[in-house]
């Protein structure tokens, strides 16, 4: 089983995103019983919240049901996942802030597989921006999440026999 975990910073917008797609992206490849996906914040805001509404509202827009309550990454986490996949760079320092002295987890940017941006580190946050954010923070991820399933398909040699997307 691979882990897969997704990180922000409230865990109700841009993570529970990319853990509802990735899911989908998952379970359309047959894949269910080989990756497992969750999400998580680096802070503690939000606890037991819902994805927010703009957010659900948009992946709704593509078929996608977000089904996440949110919660706090811990140190734990590094135990837990193979794959910690964060938002930006703050993600990206508080988590490395907890990272135990031998750990053999992947840290890694979400937009390192953005193959569109090449350059960019950062899945902007859209929580004080517009719909519009919402809907390109969508895209961005969609677009990483493709590619890093590939990835991992790759790198493991998961024999994939569905590929309807
Ligand atoms: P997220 O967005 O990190 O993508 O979940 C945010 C959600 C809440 C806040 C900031 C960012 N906040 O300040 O409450």
């Amino acid at each position: 089983m691979i882990n897969v975990l997704f990180v922000c910073l409230g865990n109700i917008c841009r993570s529970p995103m990319a853990e509802g797609l990735f899911k989908k992206l998952v379970a359309d490849k047959g894949l269910n019983n080989q990756i497992s996906t969750d999400s998580a914040g680096t802070a503690s805001y939000h606890l037991g919240h819902q994805p927010d509404k703009r957010m659900v509202s948009t992946a709704a827009g593509h078929g996608i049901k977000l089904n996440h309550m949110a919660r706090q990454f811990s140190k734990a986490d590094f135990n837990e996942f193979d794959y910690i996949v964060v938002m930006d760079e703050s993600n990206y320092n508080n988590v490395m802030k907890l990272i135990p002295t031998k750990s053999n987890a992947k840290v890694i940017y979400m937009r390192s597989y953005d193959d569109y941006v090449l350059g960019v580190k950062e899945v902007p946050d859209p929580y004080y921006g517009t719909m519009e954010d919402f809907q390109t923070c969508y895209y961005i991820l969609e677009s990483c999440c493709r590619n890093f399933l590939k990835e991992i398909i790759e790198s493991i040699g998961i024999n994939n026999t569905s590929s309807n997307s």
